[in-house]
């Protein structure tokens, strides 16, 4: 089973942009590269830096804290101090509302 939350509005979530929320108890980064979104986990896992404040290029972004890259369409780690990923969510534009599909187990 999966549902899909909104998350943003398209208009405050513009190119370049990035945001974090708090949805049924995930923290979520959703970003806007380029007017591709994605979502993933928002806390870094090395030691808990918020990933949405991090610098994005191209489809990798890096944590603020302490510099580790994640792949921001799988939530792999690209580059330590972090050595695990963090979790990607599909993200779905229906009309102007920015959607995350959560799944429950
Ligand atoms: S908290 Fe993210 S790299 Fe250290």
């Amino acid at each position: 089973m999966s549902k899909l939350v909104k998350v943003a509005h398209t208009k405050d979530l513009t190119p370049g942009k990035a945001t974090a929320v708090d949805v049924e108890g995930n923290r979520i980064a959703v970003f806007n590269v380029d007017g591709t979104f994605y979502a993933i986990d928002d806390t870094c896992p090395h030691a808990g830096g918020p990933l949405s404040e991090g610098q994005v290029n191209d489809c990798k972004v890096t944590c603020p804290w302490h510099e580790a890259d994640f792949d921001l369409k799988t939530g792999d780690v690209l580059a330590p101090p972090a050595f695990e990923g963090v979790k990607s969510y599909k993200v779905v534009v229906e009309g102007n509302d920015v959607k995350v599909e959560l799944k429950s187990e």
